[in-house]
């Protein structure tokens, strides 16, 4: 549950709308349930058989399965998964911020009084991010709240937070696809979501299908190989592994039915952009009259929980590395973390508005980072989890792992087996030529 809490996030619920809108709807579905299924629940597998057989934090997890001479490398390799880890925090931190803080305008009403003037509610969007130290405030008190539960522990901070907050999740999700379904003409929505038209469909767009898929997966920075070293021996990794990349795309696609009809209904374009959930949904809310707020309300409480299970894997990850040594205690390590990330953050967010003179390669901070953590950093973790769990982890001890000792079987060992080997590097690979190329 907590797996699944790390999976399913604004990548599901704010990204893979947007993405999906822009790459042509039902073609880009297609290409990405094809990356998910083949491609991310490989990675899923290999990095929970890392987890579960090293029972340590990437770190020293890939390094402790090594040959001896590789050991220096594995240790490098594992860094970079935890640097990469603590990137894709510090920029999740600040749409969890945003998200934050549009919680708190659904419920004071501010959203609902904006009537249904697109570009009203679009200043409205650009002012808040804009707005300084405004949603910086909502950023900490986002991060306040994933450190109270890290805090708590694995089980009774992580496990419980994950165990109340999903079902809370799909119940909301469930809600909403219903009052979209039943719009006025959503069924242009359904259509666009489920009817393939491939000449939308670009390169780049098949690109952003498998970084979506990692990205949406949490596969690529070391979070499922702690969570893989706290699953129980027993445990099948190949049905829990399923069982998530299931799950994650199943939130993801109720998602899609939740934005889409709705967008269409209210003659909204679905290619809307990163602002299809902030500026395109508050509209179509307030198209609804009254019971819109009360929509507005439930499905920013939706996405903030979403963000907060998958926020909670984040620093859970990092904190299980600055403490695996035995030198920090938890909350020390935690508190770490804590600081250092909401700090990152901050600096981010503020690229919206002071620091927007700041650039770098020509870029703002905040678009900077967003292309190390999309195109760079995870898909080059996620080819070193490839590589070293298809040609130097002991094929014996990933035997062990999915056949629990040789109690189960899996039929499917072979094709997993040729999946991480040859067609999983080669794919990454050619994502990040071509990421680098472009
Ligand atoms: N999978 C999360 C989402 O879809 O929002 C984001 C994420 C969480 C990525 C944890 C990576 C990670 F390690």
């Amino acid at each position: 549950m907590a797996a699944v809490g790390s999976a399913v996030g604004l990548g599901n619920i704010w990204r893979f709308p947007y993405i999906c809108g822009k790459y042509g709807g039902g073609a880009f579905l297609i290409v990405y349930l094809l990356f998910v299924f083949l491609l991310g629940s490989v990675l899923m597998m290999s990095e929970l058989v890392i987890g579960r057989r090293s029972r340590r934090t990437p770190i020293s997890a890939y390094a402790s399965l090594a040959p001896r001479r590789q050991r220096p490398l594995w240790i490098g390799f594992g860094v970079l998964c935890i640097i990469t880890c603590f990137f894709i925090l510090s920029q999740y931190l600040v749409l969890s911020g945003w998200t934050t803080g549009y919680v708190w305008h659904s419920v004071s009403g501010a959203l609902a009084s904006m009537g249904t003037d697109a570009g009203v509610i679009a200043d409205f969007f650009r002012h808040f991010s804009t707005g300084g130290w405004s949603p910086v405030w909502f950023m900490v008190l986002f991060s306040i709240l994933v450190l109270i539960v890290i805090l708590g522990g694995v089980q009774k901070g992580v496990e419980m937070a994950s165990k109340v907050l999903m079902p809370v999740l799909v119940l909301l999700i469930l809600v909403l696809c219903v009052r979209s379904l039943t719009l006025p003409g959503s069924i242009r929505g359904v259509e666009y979501l489920f009817s393939p038209d491939f000449s939308k469909l670009t390169s780049e767009g098949i690109l952003a299908a498998l970084g979506q898929a990692l990205f949406s997966l949490s596969v690529g920075m070391g979070v499922m190989v702690v969570y893989g070293s706290y699953l129980p021996a027993d445990d099948r990794i190949f049905t829990t592994a399923m069982w998530i990349t299931a799950c994650d795309t199943l939130i993801a696609l109720l998602a899609g039915l939740a934005v889409f009809p709705a967008v269409f209904s209210c003659g909204f374009d679905p290619a809307g952009g990163p602002g299809l959930v902030f500026c395109v949904l508050p509209n179509v809310f307030n198209t609804m009259g009254a019971a819109g707020a009360i929509f507005s309300v439930l499905f920013f409480l939706l996405l903030l929980v979403a963000a907060l299970t998958s926020a909670i894997s984040l620093l859970e990850c990092l904190t299980a590395c600055i403490t695996d040594n035995g030198r920090l205690r938890r909350w020390q390590g935690a508190a770490i973390v804590f600081v250092l990330s909401t700090a990152l953050g901050a600096v981010f967010t503020l690229s919206f508005s002071h620091l927007s003179g700041v650039k770098l390669a020509g870029l703002s901070l905040f678009d900077f980072i967003d292309r190390i953590n999309s195109i760079y950093l995870p898909p080059l973790c996620a080819l070193g989890t490839v590589l070293f769990f298809g040609w130097v982890m002991p094929e014996a001890d990933i035997r062990a792992e999915f056949t629990n000792n040789g109690t189960v079987r899996l039929r499917l060992y072979g094709f997993i087996r040729f999946m991480a080997r040859y067609v999983a590097p080669l794919a990454l690979l050619v994502v990040i030529i071509t990421g680098i190329g472009g």
